[in-house]
Protein backbone atom coordinates (compact mmCIF):
# COMPACT_ATOMS: atom_id res chain seq x y z
CA UNK A 1 0.00 0.00 0.00
CA UNK A 2 1.36 3.18 -0.53
CA UNK A 3 2.93 5.36 2.17
CA UNK A 4 -0.04 7.77 3.97
CA UNK A 5 0.39 10.85 2.66
CA UNK A 6 0.43 14.15 4.82
CA UNK A 7 -0.07 17.92 5.01
CA UNK A 8 3.14 19.72 4.66
CA UNK A 9 2.56 23.24 6.84
CA UNK A 10 0.43 24.65 9.25
CA UNK A 11 -0.88 27.04 6.91
CA UNK A 12 -1.57 24.49 4.16
CA UNK A 13 -3.85 22.95 6.62
CA UNK A 14 -5.55 25.96 7.98
CA UNK A 15 -5.95 26.87 4.04
CA UNK A 16 -7.45 23.17 3.06
CA UNK A 17 -9.87 23.53 5.97
CA UNK A 18 -11.00 26.86 5.31
CA UNK A 19 -11.50 25.41 1.70
CA UNK A 20 -13.84 23.15 3.38
CA UNK A 21 -15.88 25.43 5.24
CA UNK A 22 -15.98 28.27 2.79
CA UNK A 23 -18.46 26.88 0.29
CA UNK A 24 -22.45 28.09 -1.14
CA UNK A 25 -23.24 28.50 2.15
CA UNK A 26 -21.24 31.27 2.84
CA UNK A 27 -22.40 33.33 -0.04
CA UNK A 28 -26.01 32.43 -0.65
CA UNK A 29 -27.37 31.45 3.16
CA UNK A 30 -25.46 33.22 5.54
CA UNK A 31 -25.62 36.77 4.36
CA UNK A 32 -29.87 36.37 3.84
CA UNK A 33 -30.29 34.52 7.57
CA UNK A 34 -28.36 37.32 9.12
CA UNK A 35 -30.20 40.22 7.18
CA UNK A 36 -33.64 38.80 8.33
CA UNK A 37 -32.57 37.41 11.95
CA UNK A 38 -31.60 40.86 13.55
CA UNK A 39 -28.31 41.85 11.85
CA UNK A 40 -25.91 42.55 14.53
CA UNK A 41 -27.67 40.79 17.06
CA UNK A 42 -27.55 37.84 14.90
CA UNK A 43 -23.79 37.65 14.07
CA UNK A 44 -23.36 37.92 17.95
CA UNK A 45 -25.34 34.53 18.81
CA UNK A 46 -23.88 32.97 15.77
CA UNK A 47 -20.46 33.59 16.98
CA UNK A 48 -21.59 32.58 20.53
CA UNK A 49 -22.67 29.01 19.32
CA UNK A 50 -19.47 28.60 17.11
CA UNK A 51 -17.68 28.98 20.58
CA UNK A 52 -19.74 26.95 22.93
CA UNK A 53 -20.85 24.57 20.17
CA UNK A 54 -19.49 24.15 16.99
CA UNK A 55 -15.71 24.28 18.30
CA UNK A 56 -15.87 21.61 20.40
CA UNK A 57 -17.22 19.50 18.05
CA UNK A 58 -14.73 20.64 16.14
CA UNK A 59 -12.19 19.68 18.57
CA UNK A 60 -13.40 16.28 18.68
CA UNK A 61 -13.29 15.34 14.98
CA UNK A 62 -9.78 16.70 15.21
CA UNK A 63 -8.59 14.54 18.12
CA UNK A 64 -10.46 11.56 16.91
CA UNK A 65 -9.26 11.95 13.78
CA UNK A 66 -5.70 12.67 14.43
CA UNK A 67 -5.05 10.15 16.71
CA UNK A 68 -6.09 7.34 14.14
CA UNK A 69 -4.19 8.67 11.31
CA UNK A 70 -6.64 7.09 9.45
CA UNK A 71 -9.87 6.64 7.25
CA UNK A 72 -13.12 7.73 8.97
CA UNK A 73 -13.75 4.51 8.81
CA UNK A 74 -10.90 2.33 9.45
CA UNK A 75 -10.52 5.01 12.44
CA UNK A 76 -12.97 3.19 14.45
CA UNK A 77 -11.75 0.57 14.09
CA UNK A 78 -8.24 1.09 15.33
CA UNK A 79 -9.36 3.34 18.27
CA UNK A 80 -12.70 0.40 19.32
CA UNK A 81 -12.17 -2.46 17.71
CA UNK A 82 -14.26 -5.18 18.01
CA UNK A 83 -17.14 -2.82 18.51
CA UNK A 84 -20.38 -1.24 15.79
CA UNK A 85 -18.58 2.37 15.98
CA UNK A 86 -17.93 1.92 12.18
CA UNK A 87 -20.77 2.22 11.39
CA UNK A 88 -20.55 6.68 12.15
CA UNK A 89 -17.48 6.69 9.71
CA UNK A 90 -19.80 4.63 7.11
CA UNK A 91 -23.14 6.82 7.59
CA UNK A 92 -20.58 10.22 7.38
CA UNK A 93 -19.06 8.68 3.63
CA UNK A 94 -22.52 8.04 2.60
CA UNK A 95 -23.52 11.52 3.64
CA UNK A 96 -20.29 13.05 1.68
CA UNK A 97 -21.34 11.31 -1.25
CA UNK A 98 -24.98 12.18 -0.86
CA UNK A 99 -24.07 15.80 -0.84
CA UNK A 100 -21.33 15.94 -3.84
CA UNK A 101 -23.43 14.47 -5.73
CA UNK A 102 -26.00 17.63 -5.69
CA UNK A 103 -23.08 19.95 -4.83
CA UNK A 104 -21.65 19.20 -8.26
CA UNK A 105 -24.63 19.99 -9.47
CA UNK A 106 -24.74 23.17 -8.60
CA UNK A 107 -20.89 23.35 -9.28
CA UNK A 108 -21.56 23.10 -13.30
CA UNK A 109 -24.12 25.61 -12.79
CA UNK A 110 -21.49 28.15 -11.54
CA UNK A 111 -19.35 27.08 -14.55
CA UNK A 112 -22.36 27.47 -16.59
CA UNK A 113 -23.21 31.18 -15.61
CA UNK A 114 -19.50 32.04 -15.02
CA UNK A 115 -19.03 31.37 -19.41
CA UNK A 116 -22.54 33.08 -19.52
CA UNK A 117 -20.77 36.21 -17.89
CA UNK A 118 -17.94 35.79 -20.41
CA UNK A 119 -19.74 35.82 -23.29
CA UNK A 120 -21.89 38.92 -21.85
CA UNK A 121 -25.35 37.38 -21.48
CA UNK A 122 -25.51 39.53 -18.23
CA UNK A 123 -25.27 42.97 -19.93
CA UNK A 124 -29.06 43.20 -21.29
CA UNK A 125 -31.35 44.80 -19.10
CA UNK A 126 -34.54 43.24 -20.53
CA UNK A 127 -33.33 39.83 -19.90
CA UNK A 128 -35.97 37.45 -17.91
CA UNK A 129 -33.33 36.04 -15.32
CA UNK A 130 -35.78 33.38 -13.54
CA UNK A 131 -36.50 32.42 -17.34
CA UNK A 132 -32.93 31.82 -18.06
CA UNK A 133 -32.15 30.05 -14.93
CA UNK A 134 -35.27 27.73 -15.03
CA UNK A 135 -34.20 26.71 -19.00
CA UNK A 136 -30.00 26.69 -17.66
CA UNK A 137 -30.97 23.71 -14.97
CA UNK A 138 -33.72 21.88 -16.89
CA UNK A 139 -31.72 20.97 -20.00
CA UNK A 140 -31.06 17.56 -20.53
CA UNK A 141 -27.43 17.86 -21.31
CA UNK A 142 -25.64 20.73 -20.83
CA UNK A 143 -26.01 20.67 -17.02
CA UNK A 144 -24.42 17.01 -17.22
CA UNK A 145 -21.69 18.45 -19.24
CA UNK A 146 -20.52 21.48 -16.64
CA UNK A 147 -21.58 18.75 -13.83
CA UNK A 148 -18.79 16.33 -15.02
CA UNK A 149 -16.22 19.15 -15.96
CA UNK A 150 -16.81 20.30 -11.96
CA UNK A 151 -16.52 16.71 -10.93
CA UNK A 152 -13.41 16.67 -12.87
CA UNK A 153 -11.40 19.43 -11.60
CA UNK A 154 -11.70 18.38 -8.58
CA UNK A 155 -10.91 14.94 -9.61
CA UNK A 156 -7.90 16.36 -10.80
CA UNK A 157 -6.45 18.25 -7.59
CA UNK A 158 -7.30 14.69 -5.07
CA UNK A 159 -5.30 12.78 -7.94
CA UNK A 160 -2.20 14.99 -6.77
CA UNK A 161 -2.71 13.60 -3.53
CA UNK A 162 -3.02 15.60 -0.29
CA UNK A 163 -0.07 17.71 0.08
CA UNK A 164 0.90 18.01 -3.73
CA UNK A 165 -2.81 18.25 -4.58
CA UNK A 166 -5.55 19.85 -1.72
CA UNK A 167 -2.57 21.68 0.73
CA UNK A 168 -0.89 23.08 -2.88
CA UNK A 169 -4.39 24.17 -4.56
CA UNK A 170 -5.64 25.32 -1.98
CA UNK A 171 -2.33 27.20 -1.08
CA UNK A 172 -3.44 29.31 -4.16
CA UNK A 173 -7.48 29.39 -4.19
CA UNK A 174 -8.00 30.35 -0.94
CA UNK A 175 -5.99 33.79 -1.09
CA UNK A 176 -7.28 34.16 -4.50
CA UNK A 177 -11.09 33.59 -3.54
CA UNK A 178 -10.85 36.33 -0.11
CA UNK A 179 -9.14 38.70 -2.42
CA UNK A 180 -11.93 38.24 -5.45
CA UNK A 181 -14.51 38.80 -2.53
CA UNK A 182 -12.87 41.92 -0.78
CA UNK A 183 -13.26 43.56 -4.96
CA UNK A 184 -16.51 42.76 -5.40
CA UNK A 185 -17.56 43.85 -2.05
CA UNK A 186 -15.32 47.30 -2.43
CA UNK A 187 -17.49 48.06 -5.49
CA UNK A 188 -20.77 46.94 -3.81
CA UNK A 189 -20.12 49.19 -1.07
CA UNK A 190 -19.14 52.08 -3.15
CA UNK A 191 -22.63 51.88 -4.85
CA UNK A 192 -25.18 55.22 -4.40
CA UNK A 193 -27.92 53.50 -2.31
CA UNK A 194 -25.29 51.02 -0.98
CA UNK A 195 -26.16 52.27 2.82
CA UNK A 196 -29.60 50.18 3.26
CA UNK A 197 -27.79 46.64 2.63
CA UNK A 198 -24.97 47.80 5.15
CA UNK A 199 -28.13 48.86 7.70
CA UNK A 200 -29.66 45.06 6.76
CA UNK A 201 -26.43 43.75 7.74
CA UNK A 202 -25.29 45.23 10.42
CA UNK A 203 -27.81 47.64 12.26
CA UNK A 204 -28.67 45.15 15.20
CA UNK A 205 -32.52 44.50 16.29
CA UNK A 206 -32.81 42.44 19.40
CA UNK A 207 -36.26 42.29 18.53
CA UNK A 208 -36.49 39.92 15.40
CA UNK A 209 -34.46 37.30 17.64
CA UNK A 210 -36.58 34.34 18.73
CA UNK A 211 -36.23 30.51 19.48
CA UNK A 212 -35.72 29.97 15.92
CA UNK A 213 -33.09 32.50 15.39
CA UNK A 214 -30.71 30.34 17.79
CA UNK A 215 -31.81 26.99 15.86
CA UNK A 216 -31.21 28.85 12.31
CA UNK A 217 -27.49 30.19 13.53
CA UNK A 218 -26.43 26.53 14.90
CA UNK A 219 -27.44 24.58 11.19
CA UNK A 220 -25.84 27.26 9.56
CA UNK A 221 -22.79 27.42 12.30
CA UNK A 222 -22.50 23.45 11.26
CA UNK A 223 -22.59 23.32 7.66
CA UNK A 224 -20.86 26.34 7.28
CA UNK A 225 -18.18 24.39 9.51
CA UNK A 226 -18.45 21.35 8.18
CA UNK A 227 -18.81 19.81 11.34
CA UNK A 228 -20.30 16.57 11.34
CA UNK A 229 -19.13 14.89 7.78
CA UNK A 230 -16.06 13.52 8.93
CA UNK A 231 -14.53 15.80 6.69
CA UNK A 232 -12.94 17.41 9.69
CA UNK A 233 -11.86 14.08 11.05
CA UNK A 234 -10.36 13.31 7.34
CA UNK A 235 -8.85 16.25 7.24
CA UNK A 236 -7.21 15.98 10.61
CA UNK A 237 -5.76 12.21 10.29
CA UNK A 238 -3.01 13.86 7.82
CA UNK A 239 -2.26 16.35 10.25
CA UNK A 240 1.16 16.25 12.31
CA UNK A 241 1.05 15.40 15.65
CA UNK A 242 3.09 18.95 16.71
CA UNK A 243 0.51 21.03 15.52
CA UNK A 244 -1.67 22.83 17.77
CA UNK A 245 -5.34 21.73 17.60
CA UNK A 246 -7.40 24.50 19.12
CA UNK A 247 -5.53 27.03 17.90
CA UNK A 248 -6.05 25.63 14.11
CA UNK A 249 -9.59 24.88 14.39
CA UNK A 250 -10.50 28.86 15.83
CA UNK A 251 -8.22 29.88 12.71
CA UNK A 252 -10.80 27.64 10.29
CA UNK A 253 -13.83 29.15 12.05
CA UNK A 254 -12.78 32.95 12.12
CA UNK A 255 -11.74 32.68 8.14
CA UNK A 256 -14.85 30.65 7.50
CA UNK A 257 -16.71 33.78 9.49
CA UNK A 258 -14.73 36.56 7.97
CA UNK A 259 -15.62 35.12 4.55
CA UNK A 260 -19.35 35.11 5.25
CA UNK A 261 -19.69 38.26 6.70
CA UNK A 262 -18.08 39.62 3.57
CA UNK A 263 -19.72 37.77 0.91
CA UNK A 264 -23.11 39.54 2.85
CA UNK A 265 -20.96 43.08 2.23
CA UNK A 266 -20.14 41.76 -1.63
CA UNK A 267 -23.95 41.06 -2.19
CA UNK A 268 -26.42 43.21 0.20
CA UNK A 269 -25.44 46.46 -0.38
CA UNK A 270 -25.81 46.27 -4.72
CA UNK A 271 -28.66 44.21 -4.23
CA UNK A 272 -30.49 46.71 -2.12
CA UNK A 273 -28.69 49.77 -4.18
CA UNK A 274 -30.90 48.56 -7.29
CA UNK A 275 -34.35 48.07 -4.73
CA UNK A 276 -34.31 44.73 -5.61
CA UNK A 277 -35.67 42.33 -2.59
CA UNK A 278 -32.76 40.45 -0.90
CA UNK A 279 -33.58 36.40 -1.25
CA UNK A 280 -31.23 33.51 -0.72
CA UNK A 281 -30.07 30.23 -2.15
CA UNK A 282 -29.76 29.29 -5.83
CA UNK A 283 -32.36 32.28 -6.10
CA UNK A 284 -30.37 35.02 -4.81
CA UNK A 285 -27.19 34.21 -6.77
CA UNK A 286 -28.15 32.84 -10.43
CA UNK A 287 -31.78 35.21 -10.66
CA UNK A 288 -31.47 38.23 -8.28
CA UNK A 289 -27.32 39.06 -8.56
CA UNK A 290 -27.82 38.33 -12.43
CA UNK A 291 -30.22 41.57 -12.11
CA UNK A 292 -27.83 43.41 -10.35
CA UNK A 293 -24.70 42.71 -12.50
CA UNK A 294 -26.86 44.02 -15.60
CA UNK A 295 -27.57 46.81 -14.16
CA UNK A 296 -24.31 47.61 -12.88
CA UNK A 297 -21.08 49.60 -15.11
CA UNK A 298 -19.08 46.85 -15.74
CA UNK A 299 -21.69 44.36 -14.71
CA UNK A 300 -20.29 41.38 -16.94
CA UNK A 301 -16.57 41.51 -15.74
CA UNK A 302 -18.37 41.72 -11.97
CA UNK A 303 -20.07 38.56 -12.96
CA UNK A 304 -17.64 36.89 -14.26
CA UNK A 305 -15.51 37.05 -11.11
CA UNK A 306 -18.57 36.53 -9.28
CA UNK A 307 -19.13 33.12 -10.56
CA UNK A 308 -15.64 32.39 -10.15
CA UNK A 309 -15.29 32.62 -6.60
CA UNK A 310 -18.79 30.86 -6.44
CA UNK A 311 -16.87 28.12 -8.22
CA UNK A 312 -14.01 28.14 -6.38
CA UNK A 313 -16.11 27.84 -3.04
CA UNK A 314 -17.41 24.89 -3.82
CA UNK A 315 -14.82 23.24 -5.74
CA UNK A 316 -12.78 23.15 -2.38
CA UNK A 317 -15.82 22.06 -0.61
CA UNK A 318 -16.97 19.14 -3.06
CA UNK A 319 -12.80 18.13 -2.90
CA UNK A 320 -13.00 17.75 0.98
CA UNK A 321 -16.25 15.82 0.72
CA UNK A 322 -14.87 13.63 -1.90
CA UNK A 323 -11.45 13.22 -0.22
CA UNK A 324 -13.67 11.51 2.51
CA UNK A 325 -14.77 8.51 0.68
CA UNK A 326 -11.36 8.68 -1.48
CA UNK A 327 -9.07 7.71 1.48
CA UNK A 328 -11.98 4.89 2.83
CA UNK A 329 -11.63 2.92 -0.63
CA UNK A 330 -7.73 3.20 -0.63
CA UNK A 331 -7.29 2.23 3.05
CA UNK A 332 -9.62 -0.28 3.34
CA UNK A 333 -9.92 -1.59 -0.15
CA UNK A 334 -6.03 -1.30 -0.27
CA UNK A 335 -6.44 0.12 -4.49
CA UNK A 336 -4.30 2.84 -5.18
CA UNK A 337 -5.47 6.86 -5.09
CA UNK A 338 -5.84 7.33 -8.69
CA UNK A 339 -7.96 3.94 -8.66
CA UNK A 340 -9.95 5.59 -5.62
CA UNK A 341 -10.59 8.63 -7.23
CA UNK A 342 -11.67 6.67 -10.26
CA UNK A 343 -14.18 4.86 -8.28
CA UNK A 344 -15.71 7.45 -6.17
CA UNK A 345 -15.96 10.04 -8.88
CA UNK A 346 -17.93 7.61 -11.15
CA UNK A 347 -20.74 7.26 -8.47
CA UNK A 348 -20.39 10.63 -7.94
CA UNK A 349 -21.50 11.33 -11.41
CA UNK A 350 -23.76 8.42 -12.09
CA UNK A 351 -25.98 10.16 -9.00
CA UNK A 352 -25.22 13.80 -9.85
CA UNK A 353 -26.74 12.71 -13.29
CA UNK A 354 -29.92 12.08 -11.56
CA UNK A 355 -29.95 15.14 -9.42
CA UNK A 356 -29.64 16.97 -12.50
CA UNK A 357 -32.14 15.09 -14.47
CA UNK A 358 -34.11 15.67 -11.54
CA UNK A 359 -34.24 19.84 -12.51
CA UNK A 360 -35.76 18.91 -15.84
CA UNK A 361 -37.25 15.93 -17.55
CA UNK A 362 -37.12 13.39 -14.33
CA UNK A 363 -38.75 16.51 -12.45
CA UNK A 364 -42.02 14.30 -12.06
CA UNK A 365 -39.95 11.43 -10.02
CA UNK A 366 -41.21 11.57 -6.61
CA UNK A 367 -39.57 10.08 -3.71
CA UNK A 368 -41.22 10.65 -0.57
CA UNK A 369 -42.68 14.10 -1.76
CA UNK A 370 -39.74 15.22 -2.82
CA UNK A 371 -37.80 15.35 -6.50
CA UNK A 372 -33.88 13.34 -6.43
CA UNK A 373 -31.71 16.53 -5.49
CA UNK A 374 -34.27 17.73 -2.46
CA UNK A 375 -34.45 14.58 -1.62
CA UNK A 376 -30.76 14.15 -1.02
CA UNK A 377 -30.63 17.83 -0.34
CA UNK A 378 -32.96 17.18 2.49
CA UNK A 379 -31.84 13.69 3.88
CA UNK A 380 -28.38 14.77 4.70
CA UNK A 381 -29.07 18.16 6.40
CA UNK A 382 -32.47 17.05 8.59
CA UNK A 383 -30.99 13.41 9.47
CA UNK A 384 -27.15 12.50 8.27
CA UNK A 385 -25.23 15.19 9.28
CA UNK A 386 -27.06 15.90 12.95
CA UNK A 387 -26.45 12.24 13.49
CA UNK A 388 -22.53 12.16 12.45
CA UNK A 389 -22.15 15.19 14.62
CA UNK A 390 -24.05 13.33 17.63
CA UNK A 391 -22.02 10.19 17.29
CA UNK A 392 -18.84 11.73 16.70
CA UNK A 393 -19.24 13.73 19.83
CA UNK A 394 -20.25 11.03 22.02
CA UNK A 395 -17.29 9.02 21.02
CA UNK A 396 -14.92 11.60 21.92
CA UNK A 397 -16.98 12.15 25.25
CA UNK A 398 -17.75 9.04 26.54
CA UNK A 399 -16.24 6.01 24.65
CA UNK A 400 -12.79 7.56 24.37
CA UNK A 401 -10.79 8.01 27.64
CA UNK A 402 -10.95 11.19 28.62
CA UNK A 403 -7.04 11.27 29.27
CA UNK A 404 -6.43 9.90 25.63
CA UNK A 405 -8.86 13.26 24.86
CA UNK A 406 -6.75 15.07 26.54
CA UNK A 407 -3.31 14.04 25.65
CA UNK A 408 -4.60 14.23 21.90
CA UNK A 409 -5.90 17.79 22.42
CA UNK A 410 -2.49 19.34 24.02
CA UNK A 411 -0.58 17.42 21.51
CA UNK A 412 0.97 15.13 24.01
CA UNK A 413 1.16 17.97 26.68
CA UNK A 414 3.28 20.65 23.95
CA UNK A 415 0.00 22.90 23.58
CA UNK A 416 -0.95 24.42 27.06
CA UNK A 417 -4.83 25.29 27.32
CA UNK A 418 -6.10 27.09 29.92
CA UNK A 419 -7.88 24.55 32.62
CA UNK A 420 -10.98 26.43 32.66
CA UNK A 421 -11.25 26.50 28.63
CA UNK A 422 -10.53 22.70 28.57
CA UNK A 423 -13.62 21.76 31.94
CA UNK A 424 -15.70 24.12 29.17
CA UNK A 425 -14.77 21.77 26.00
CA UNK A 426 -15.61 18.84 28.20
CA UNK A 427 -18.59 19.87 29.25
CA UNK A 428 -19.63 21.03 25.94
CA UNK A 429 -18.48 17.88 23.88
CA UNK A 430 -20.25 15.20 26.71
CA UNK A 431 -23.17 16.61 27.59
CA UNK A 432 -24.10 20.29 26.04
CA UNK A 433 -23.83 19.53 22.18
CA UNK A 434 -25.69 16.02 22.54
CA UNK A 435 -28.21 17.61 23.61
CA UNK A 436 -28.47 20.29 21.09
CA UNK A 437 -27.69 18.11 18.19
CA UNK A 438 -30.80 16.06 19.73
CA UNK A 439 -33.00 18.92 19.60
CA UNK A 440 -32.30 20.17 16.49
CA UNK A 441 -32.89 16.60 15.05
CA UNK A 442 -36.06 16.44 16.38
CA UNK A 443 -36.74 20.09 15.11
CA UNK A 444 -35.82 19.32 11.68
CA UNK A 445 -38.61 16.05 11.43
CA UNK A 446 -41.54 17.82 13.28
N1 LIG B 1 -19.18 24.30 4.45
C1 LIG B 1 -19.66 24.39 3.10
C2 LIG B 1 -20.49 25.64 2.89
O1 LIG B 1 -20.54 26.53 3.70
C3 LIG B 1 -20.51 23.28 2.70
C4 LIG B 1 -19.97 21.97 2.92
C5 LIG B 1 -20.70 21.07 3.54
C6 LIG B 1 -18.73 21.64 2.51
C7 LIG B 1 -20.23 19.88 3.78
C8 LIG B 1 -18.24 20.43 2.72
C9 LIG B 1 -19.00 19.56 3.39
O2 LIG B 1 -21.14 25.74 1.91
Amino acid sequence: MEKRDSFASSFGVLVAMAGSAVGLGNLWRFPYLVGTNGGAAFIIIYLAIIAVLALPIMYSEFVVGRRAQSNVYGAFKKLAPGTKWGITGLLAILCCILIVSFYSVVGGWTIDYMLKAIGGEFSSQSTAFDGLFAQTVSSNYRPLVFMLLFVGSSAAVLLAGVKDGIEKYSKVLMPLLFLMVIVIAVRSVTLPGASSGIDFLFKPDFSKVTANTFLDALGQAFFSLSVGFGIIFTYASYVNRNENLVSMSVQTSCADTLFAIIAGVAIMPAVFAFGIEPAQGPGLVFVTLPYVFAQLPLGSVMAAIFFFVLYVAALTSAISLLEVAVAYVIEEFKISRRASVLAVTTLVIVLGVFCSLSQGVLGDVKILGNNIFDLFDKTTANILIPIGALLIVLFAGWKMKKEDFIDEITSGGKHKINPLYLKIIIISVKYVAPIVIGVIMIRSLI
